[in-house]
């Protein structure tokens, strides 16, 4: 296990790099990763536990009962590792599962992660075409996006393309890989064809994908990623939390490939250089 810590914490800074929060970050895979790298620019001084849970994707082809199980899987696992807080940074597990985990933990501080239909349709002009959504099957057919959608979008052109089999490409070939490219191609055509001038990255593994989704749909296309946001929000919460003594850190557990999450993370400019193999169940659940 290798800890990251910032030059502050033997420095002058160290008593505010001491009182670091504990936060823990979970998504079916590697995906997550792009969210954790948000956090990570909005709260250096924290300790952040990433579990990526590889070996139970894709999330996004499953039933509820499947997600919300694997979500209070990983959330034991990070409260026994210390977590304060929870990022729920995919896209899928937070509408299927957070509402669940909040009721299993009244008392946590959850942060969940959901397409970012408002902004999309905030900043649109009246000649712009309209908004694409990329997302799983099972984020498009819960009831949180179709709340989400008739809340915001009465009125609007909105094109949803569920990507079926694209999480567990990236997960088993790696998001650069060409047969990963080519299924990505494909749902990103009708979007393009659509004349969509907005496309919203409503699962967190699409932004590894960036680039090719741009080749796709055109450079001018403003791509959405809410990771940021769901950053500034668990900065917020974590302002809350009482201080922990044992300081900053960037730790990941993973069921998968851990050579691949090394990659992705790299990528993300993520500086971890170990990943610990994550239980199949928590201690507490065992
Ligand atoms: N990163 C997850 C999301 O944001 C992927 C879901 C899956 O495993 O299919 O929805």
């Amino acid at each position: 296990m290798i800890e990251i810590t910032p030059a502050t914490a033997s420095g002058p800074g160290a008593a505010a790099a001491d009182a670091a929060p504990c936060i823990g970050v979970f998504d079916s895979g590697l995906g997550g990763l792009t969210v954790l790298a948000a956090l990570r620019r909005r709260l250096p001084h924290a300790r952040l536990l990433y579990a990526a849970d590889s070996a139970f994707a894709p999330y996004g082809e499953r039933d509820a009962a499947y997600v919300q199980e694997r979500s209070r899987v990983l959330t034991r696992f990070l409260l026994a590792q210390g977590a304060q807080m929870i990022v729920v940074a995919c896209n899928t597990a937070t509408a299927l599962a957070i509402a669940e985990l909040r009721a299993e933990w009244p008392g946590l501080p959850f942060v969940g992660i959901e397409p970012a239909i408002k902004p999309a349709l905030a900043a649109r002009a009246q000649a712009d075409g309209p908004v694409g959504v990329l997302a799983t099957s099972a984020t498009l057919a819960s009831g949180r996006f179709r709340a989400l959608l008739a809340q915001h979008g009465a009125g609007a052109r909105v094109v949803l393309q569920a990507c079926p089999g694209l999480v567990e490409a990236i997960e088993t070939r790696g998001p650069q890989a060409p047969p990963t490219l080519e299924l990505l191609r494909r749902f990103c055509q009708p979007l393009r064809d659509a004349g969509c001038t907005s496309v919203v990255l409503g699962c967190t593994h699409y932004p590894l994908l960036t680039d090719a989704i741009r080749a796709v749909v055109g450079d001018s296309v403003r791509l959405l990623d809410p990771a940021d946001a769901v950053a500034a929000q668990a900065e917020r919460l974590a302002r809350a939390l009482p201080a922990q003594t044992r300081g900053a850190g960037l730790l990941a557990w993973s069921n998968g490939e851990a050579a691949l999450l090394l990659r992705v993370a790299e990528a993300c400019a993520l500086p971890i250089e170990h990943v610990l193999a994550l239980p199949q169940e928590s201690p507490e659940a065992a």
